[in-house]
Protein backbone atom coordinates (compact mmCIF):
# COMPACT_ATOMS: atom_id res chain seq x y z
CA UNK A 1 0.00 0.00 0.00
CA UNK A 2 1.19 3.36 -0.85
CA UNK A 3 1.59 5.66 1.89
CA UNK A 4 0.06 9.73 2.26
CA UNK A 5 -0.22 12.02 4.43
CA UNK A 6 -2.73 14.10 5.35
CA UNK A 7 -1.90 17.40 6.50
CA UNK A 8 -4.56 19.46 7.29
CA UNK A 9 -7.76 18.09 9.49
CA UNK A 10 -10.41 16.81 7.82
CA UNK A 11 -13.69 14.33 7.82
CA UNK A 12 -13.51 11.59 9.59
CA UNK A 13 -15.15 9.60 6.94
CA UNK A 14 -13.24 11.03 4.25
CA UNK A 15 -10.47 10.06 6.31
CA UNK A 16 -11.56 6.32 6.84
CA UNK A 17 -12.22 6.33 2.97
CA UNK A 18 -8.68 7.25 2.46
CA UNK A 19 -7.50 4.26 4.50
CA UNK A 20 -8.91 1.73 2.39
CA UNK A 21 -6.76 2.52 -0.22
CA UNK A 22 -3.53 3.93 1.93
CA UNK A 23 -1.41 3.74 4.48
CA UNK A 24 -2.34 7.03 6.15
CA UNK A 25 -0.39 9.32 8.29
CA UNK A 26 -2.87 12.02 9.54
CA UNK A 27 -1.83 14.96 11.35
CA UNK A 28 -5.27 14.88 13.54
CA UNK A 29 -6.95 18.23 14.87
CA UNK A 30 -3.51 19.95 14.65
CA UNK A 31 -2.81 21.26 10.50
CA UNK A 32 1.06 20.90 9.58
CA UNK A 33 1.99 24.57 9.24
CA UNK A 34 6.05 24.23 10.50
CA UNK A 35 7.61 23.19 7.05
CA UNK A 36 10.34 20.98 8.83
CA UNK A 37 7.73 18.78 9.88
CA UNK A 38 5.92 18.75 6.94
CA UNK A 39 9.62 17.93 5.37
CA UNK A 40 9.93 15.29 7.74
CA UNK A 41 6.50 13.53 8.10
CA UNK A 42 6.07 13.66 3.80
CA UNK A 43 9.31 11.50 3.72
CA UNK A 44 8.61 8.32 2.25
CA UNK A 45 4.96 9.22 1.38
CA UNK A 46 3.57 9.32 -2.00
CA UNK A 47 1.06 11.42 -1.99
CA UNK A 48 -0.35 13.91 0.29
CA UNK A 49 -3.78 15.73 1.43
CA UNK A 50 -3.53 19.50 1.36
CA UNK A 51 -6.22 22.76 0.78
CA UNK A 52 -5.06 26.64 0.52
CA UNK A 53 -2.06 25.20 3.05
CA UNK A 54 0.31 24.56 3.48
CA UNK A 55 3.01 25.80 0.92
CA UNK A 56 4.29 23.21 -1.65
CA UNK A 57 6.87 24.85 -4.02
CA UNK A 58 9.84 23.24 -5.71
CA UNK A 59 12.23 23.76 -2.09
CA UNK A 60 9.87 21.66 -0.34
CA UNK A 61 9.59 18.90 -3.75
CA UNK A 62 13.50 18.62 -3.85
CA UNK A 63 13.40 17.78 -0.28
CA UNK A 64 10.52 15.13 -0.45
CA UNK A 65 11.69 12.84 -3.71
CA UNK A 66 9.33 9.80 -2.78
CA UNK A 67 6.36 12.40 -3.30
CA UNK A 68 4.01 11.90 -6.71
CA UNK A 69 0.65 13.87 -5.75
CA UNK A 70 -0.28 16.62 -4.33
CA UNK A 71 -3.88 16.55 -3.99
CA UNK A 72 -6.15 19.65 -2.38
CA UNK A 73 -9.27 20.42 -1.43
CA UNK A 74 -9.65 23.69 -2.23
CA UNK A 75 -10.49 25.39 -5.47
CA UNK A 76 -7.66 28.10 -5.13
CA UNK A 77 -4.34 26.35 -6.15
CA UNK A 78 -1.40 29.32 -5.45
CA UNK A 79 -0.45 27.52 -2.15
CA UNK A 80 1.34 25.15 -4.66
CA UNK A 81 3.74 25.56 -7.38
CA UNK A 82 1.97 23.61 -10.35
CA UNK A 83 5.00 23.80 -13.39
CA UNK A 84 7.32 22.56 -10.25
CA UNK A 85 5.18 19.45 -9.93
CA UNK A 86 4.92 18.98 -13.47
CA UNK A 87 8.54 19.56 -14.16
CA UNK A 88 9.28 16.67 -11.42
CA UNK A 89 6.52 14.35 -12.64
CA UNK A 90 4.10 15.00 -9.09
CA UNK A 91 0.42 15.45 -10.05
CA UNK A 92 -1.78 18.20 -9.00
CA UNK A 93 -5.94 18.20 -8.27
CA UNK A 94 -8.08 20.76 -7.18
CA UNK A 95 -11.57 21.07 -6.15
CA UNK A 96 -13.80 22.99 -8.88
CA UNK A 97 -17.23 23.05 -9.19
CA UNK A 98 -18.29 21.45 -5.61
CA UNK A 99 -17.85 24.70 -3.93
CA UNK A 100 -19.07 27.21 -7.15
CA UNK A 101 -22.72 28.12 -5.45
CA UNK A 102 -22.24 27.59 -1.71
CA UNK A 103 -19.25 30.37 -2.85
CA UNK A 104 -21.57 32.25 -4.39
CA UNK A 105 -24.09 32.47 -1.53
CA UNK A 106 -21.94 33.34 1.01
CA UNK A 107 -20.29 35.85 -1.78
CA UNK A 108 -23.66 37.40 -2.05
CA UNK A 109 -24.41 37.26 1.90
CA UNK A 110 -21.38 39.02 2.31
CA UNK A 111 -21.82 41.62 -0.02
CA UNK A 112 -25.78 42.24 1.57
CA UNK A 113 -24.29 42.76 5.05
CA UNK A 114 -21.61 45.24 4.04
CA UNK A 115 -24.19 46.88 1.89
CA UNK A 116 -27.22 46.33 4.41
CA UNK A 117 -24.74 47.09 7.70
CA UNK A 118 -25.85 43.77 9.24
CA UNK A 119 -22.48 43.57 11.84
CA UNK A 120 -22.18 46.81 12.55
CA UNK A 121 -25.74 47.10 13.66
CA UNK A 122 -25.41 43.76 15.58
CA UNK A 123 -22.36 45.23 17.21
CA UNK A 124 -24.49 48.14 18.33
CA UNK A 125 -27.17 46.36 19.64
CA UNK A 126 -25.11 43.99 21.65
CA UNK A 127 -23.47 46.59 23.03
CA UNK A 128 -26.42 47.81 24.94
CA UNK A 129 -26.02 51.50 22.84
CA UNK A 130 -30.22 50.67 20.89
CA UNK A 131 -31.97 53.18 22.68
CA UNK A 132 -34.27 55.10 20.15
CA UNK A 133 -35.69 54.05 16.44
CA UNK A 134 -34.28 56.85 13.99
CA UNK A 135 -34.95 57.38 10.59
CA UNK A 136 -31.03 57.16 9.55
CA UNK A 137 -30.17 54.07 11.96
CA UNK A 138 -27.75 52.31 10.21
CA UNK A 139 -29.39 53.29 7.10
CA UNK A 140 -26.99 51.74 4.17
CA UNK A 141 -27.25 51.35 0.41
CA UNK A 142 -29.80 49.64 -1.45
CA UNK A 143 -28.67 46.02 -3.30
CA UNK A 144 -32.01 45.12 -5.41
CA UNK A 145 -31.40 47.44 -8.81
CA UNK A 146 -28.06 49.16 -7.65
CA UNK A 147 -25.21 47.58 -10.61
CA UNK A 148 -23.11 45.00 -9.52
CA UNK A 149 -19.76 44.67 -10.24
CA UNK A 150 -17.79 41.45 -10.76
CA UNK A 151 -14.19 41.53 -10.85
CA UNK A 152 -13.44 38.23 -12.13
CA UNK A 153 -15.87 36.15 -14.39
CA UNK A 154 -15.20 32.13 -13.96
CA UNK A 155 -17.28 29.72 -12.14
CA UNK A 156 -18.21 31.73 -9.14
CA UNK A 157 -18.37 34.89 -10.29
CA UNK A 158 -20.95 33.70 -12.38
CA UNK A 159 -23.12 32.27 -10.22
CA UNK A 160 -23.18 35.46 -8.22
CA UNK A 161 -23.62 37.56 -11.29
CA UNK A 162 -26.82 35.19 -12.06
CA UNK A 163 -27.98 35.62 -8.58
CA UNK A 164 -28.07 39.62 -8.56
CA UNK A 165 -29.53 39.85 -12.23
CA UNK A 166 -32.16 37.39 -11.63
CA UNK A 167 -33.06 37.74 -7.69
CA UNK A 168 -32.61 41.05 -7.25
CA UNK A 169 -32.57 42.75 -10.40
CA UNK A 170 -29.13 44.24 -10.70
CA UNK A 171 -27.66 45.78 -13.99
CA UNK A 172 -24.34 43.48 -14.01
CA UNK A 173 -20.92 44.72 -15.24
CA UNK A 174 -17.91 42.59 -15.05
CA UNK A 175 -14.37 43.31 -16.19
CA UNK A 176 -12.29 39.35 -16.77
CA UNK A 177 -9.32 39.03 -18.73
CA UNK A 178 -11.61 36.68 -21.23
CA UNK A 179 -14.89 37.62 -22.16
CA UNK A 180 -18.11 35.20 -21.89
CA UNK A 181 -19.27 34.22 -24.56
CA UNK A 182 -22.67 36.45 -25.93
CA UNK A 183 -24.90 33.76 -24.73
CA UNK A 184 -23.60 33.78 -21.31
CA UNK A 185 -23.77 37.46 -21.02
CA UNK A 186 -27.10 37.56 -22.59
CA UNK A 187 -28.49 35.18 -20.04
CA UNK A 188 -26.48 36.93 -16.95
CA UNK A 189 -27.78 40.48 -18.48
CA UNK A 190 -23.51 41.35 -17.95
CA UNK A 191 -21.50 43.83 -20.04
CA UNK A 192 -17.74 43.42 -19.91
CA UNK A 193 -15.95 46.51 -18.96
CA UNK A 194 -12.43 47.48 -18.55
CA UNK A 195 -11.03 47.86 -15.06
CA UNK A 196 -11.36 51.28 -14.71
CA UNK A 197 -15.30 51.60 -15.93
CA UNK A 198 -15.80 48.89 -13.67
CA UNK A 199 -14.18 50.66 -10.50
CA UNK A 200 -16.03 53.69 -11.64
CA UNK A 201 -19.50 52.22 -11.99
CA UNK A 202 -19.85 49.56 -9.44
CA UNK A 203 -22.58 50.32 -6.79
CA UNK A 204 -21.46 46.66 -5.36
CA UNK A 205 -17.97 45.53 -6.27
CA UNK A 206 -17.38 41.60 -5.50
CA UNK A 207 -14.11 40.65 -6.44
CA UNK A 208 -13.58 36.81 -7.38
CA UNK A 209 -10.53 36.27 -8.93
CA UNK A 210 -7.75 33.74 -8.46
CA UNK A 211 -4.59 35.10 -6.93
CA UNK A 212 -1.48 34.93 -9.04
CA UNK A 213 2.01 37.30 -9.11
CA UNK A 214 -0.74 39.18 -12.32
CA UNK A 215 -3.79 39.65 -9.79
CA UNK A 216 -1.10 40.88 -6.49
CA UNK A 217 -2.91 44.32 -5.86
CA UNK A 218 -5.04 44.41 -8.64
CA UNK A 219 -7.08 46.21 -6.30
CA UNK A 220 -5.31 49.29 -4.38
CA UNK A 221 -5.37 52.84 -3.77
CA UNK A 222 -5.66 53.64 -7.05
CA UNK A 223 -8.68 51.86 -8.19
CA UNK A 224 -10.10 52.31 -4.60
CA UNK A 225 -9.85 56.13 -5.89
CA UNK A 226 -12.17 55.50 -8.61
CA UNK A 227 -14.92 54.23 -6.57
CA UNK A 228 -18.10 55.78 -5.33
CA UNK A 229 -18.07 57.18 -2.36
CA UNK A 230 -21.10 55.16 -1.58
CA UNK A 231 -19.72 51.65 -3.36
CA UNK A 232 -18.97 48.54 -1.09
CA UNK A 233 -15.98 46.16 -1.95
CA UNK A 234 -16.61 42.71 -1.46
CA UNK A 235 -13.40 39.78 -1.69
CA UNK A 236 -14.36 36.46 -1.53
CA UNK A 237 -11.54 35.44 -3.71
CA UNK A 238 -8.08 35.36 -1.80
CA UNK A 239 -5.94 38.01 0.54
CA UNK A 240 -3.27 40.00 -1.63
CA UNK A 241 -5.79 40.54 -4.57
CA UNK A 242 -6.57 43.34 -2.64
CA UNK A 243 -4.30 46.18 -1.09
CA UNK A 244 -5.43 45.76 2.82
CA UNK A 245 -3.67 48.71 3.83
CA UNK A 246 -4.89 51.01 0.97
CA UNK A 247 -8.65 49.43 1.88
CA UNK A 248 -8.58 50.18 5.50
CA UNK A 249 -7.39 53.86 4.53
CA UNK A 250 -9.71 54.50 2.01
CA UNK A 251 -12.84 52.35 4.48
CA UNK A 252 -11.19 55.01 7.43
CA UNK A 253 -11.82 58.39 5.42
CA UNK A 254 -15.05 56.96 3.87
CA UNK A 255 -14.06 56.98 0.61
CA UNK A 256 -16.06 54.25 -0.17
CA UNK A 257 -18.83 53.14 1.85
CA UNK A 258 -17.74 49.78 3.14
CA UNK A 259 -16.34 46.04 2.73
CA UNK A 260 -16.89 42.21 2.96
CA UNK A 261 -13.86 40.71 3.94
CA UNK A 262 -13.56 36.70 3.91
CA UNK A 263 -9.77 36.63 2.58
CA UNK A 264 -6.70 39.22 3.94
CA UNK A 265 -3.53 39.44 2.95
CA UNK A 266 -1.09 37.19 5.36
CA UNK A 267 -4.31 35.40 7.08
CA UNK A 268 -4.76 34.18 9.64
CA UNK A 269 -3.51 37.79 10.78
CA UNK A 270 -5.58 40.69 9.82
CA UNK A 271 -4.10 43.82 9.07
CA UNK A 272 -4.90 45.97 12.55
CA UNK A 273 -6.12 48.70 10.14
CA UNK A 274 -9.21 47.01 8.97
CA UNK A 275 -9.93 45.88 12.53
CA UNK A 276 -10.06 49.44 13.84
CA UNK A 277 -12.79 50.70 11.60
CA UNK A 278 -16.46 49.65 11.63
CA UNK A 279 -17.68 49.68 8.32
CA UNK A 280 -15.77 46.43 7.46
CA UNK A 281 -17.36 43.06 8.12
CA UNK A 282 -14.73 40.51 8.44
CA UNK A 283 -15.32 37.03 8.40
CA UNK A 284 -12.43 34.22 8.57
CA UNK A 285 -12.15 32.51 4.76
CA UNK A 286 -15.32 30.52 5.17
CA UNK A 287 -17.16 31.10 1.71
CA UNK A 288 -16.81 27.63 0.83
CA UNK A 289 -18.00 26.58 4.43
CA UNK A 290 -21.96 24.48 4.11
CA UNK A 291 -21.01 20.66 5.68
CA UNK A 292 -22.36 19.22 2.19
CA UNK A 293 -19.78 21.28 -0.04
CA UNK A 294 -16.66 21.32 2.50
CA UNK A 295 -17.03 17.21 2.82
CA UNK A 296 -17.57 16.97 -1.01
CA UNK A 297 -14.52 19.51 -1.69
CA UNK A 298 -12.78 16.85 0.70
CA UNK A 299 -14.31 13.34 -0.92
CA UNK A 300 -12.95 15.14 -4.46
CA UNK A 301 -9.67 15.49 -3.34
CA UNK A 302 -10.14 11.71 -1.96
CA UNK A 303 -11.27 10.67 -5.15
CA UNK A 304 -7.73 12.26 -6.97
CA UNK A 305 -5.95 10.89 -4.44
CA UNK A 306 -7.29 7.19 -4.62
CA UNK A 307 -7.42 7.44 -8.88
CA UNK A 308 -3.94 8.35 -9.27
CA UNK A 309 -1.82 6.51 -6.55
CA UNK A 310 -4.74 4.18 -4.41
CA UNK A 311 -4.96 1.29 -7.26
CA UNK A 312 -8.40 3.58 -8.05
CA UNK A 313 -9.83 2.77 -11.86
CA UNK A 314 -9.89 6.45 -14.31
CA UNK A 315 -7.78 8.70 -14.08
CA UNK A 316 -8.05 11.64 -11.27
CA UNK A 317 -11.23 13.65 -12.07
CA UNK A 318 -9.60 17.12 -11.43
CA UNK A 319 -5.85 17.22 -12.13
CA UNK A 320 -4.64 20.25 -13.20
CA UNK A 321 -1.44 18.78 -15.13
CA UNK A 322 -3.04 15.35 -16.04
CA UNK A 323 0.10 15.40 -18.55
CA UNK A 324 2.12 13.90 -16.12
CA UNK A 325 0.12 10.58 -15.92
CA UNK A 326 0.96 7.73 -15.75
CA UNK A 327 2.66 8.65 -12.48
CA UNK A 328 6.19 7.08 -12.09
C1 LIG B 1 -11.01 28.35 -0.75
O1 LIG B 1 -10.61 29.47 -0.60
C2 LIG B 1 -10.73 27.58 -1.92
O2 LIG B 1 -9.88 27.98 -2.72
O3 LIG B 1 -11.34 26.51 -2.06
Amino acid sequence: MNQILVAIPVFDDVLARLREHFEVDSCGDAPITARDELIHRLQGRRGVFVAGTPTIDAALLDACPDLRAVCSMAVGFNNIDVPACTARGVLVSNAPGVLTETTADFGFALMMATARRIAESEHFLRAGRWTEWRYDLFAGADVHGATLGVLGMGRIGQAIARRGALGFGMPVIYHNRSRLDAAVEQELGARWVDKATLMREADHLVIVVPYSPASHHLVGAAELALMKPTATLTNVARGGVVDDAALAQALRERRIAAAGLDVFEGEPAVHPALLEVPNVVLTPHIASASLPTRRAMANLAADNLIAALGGGAGQPPTALNPEVLPLR
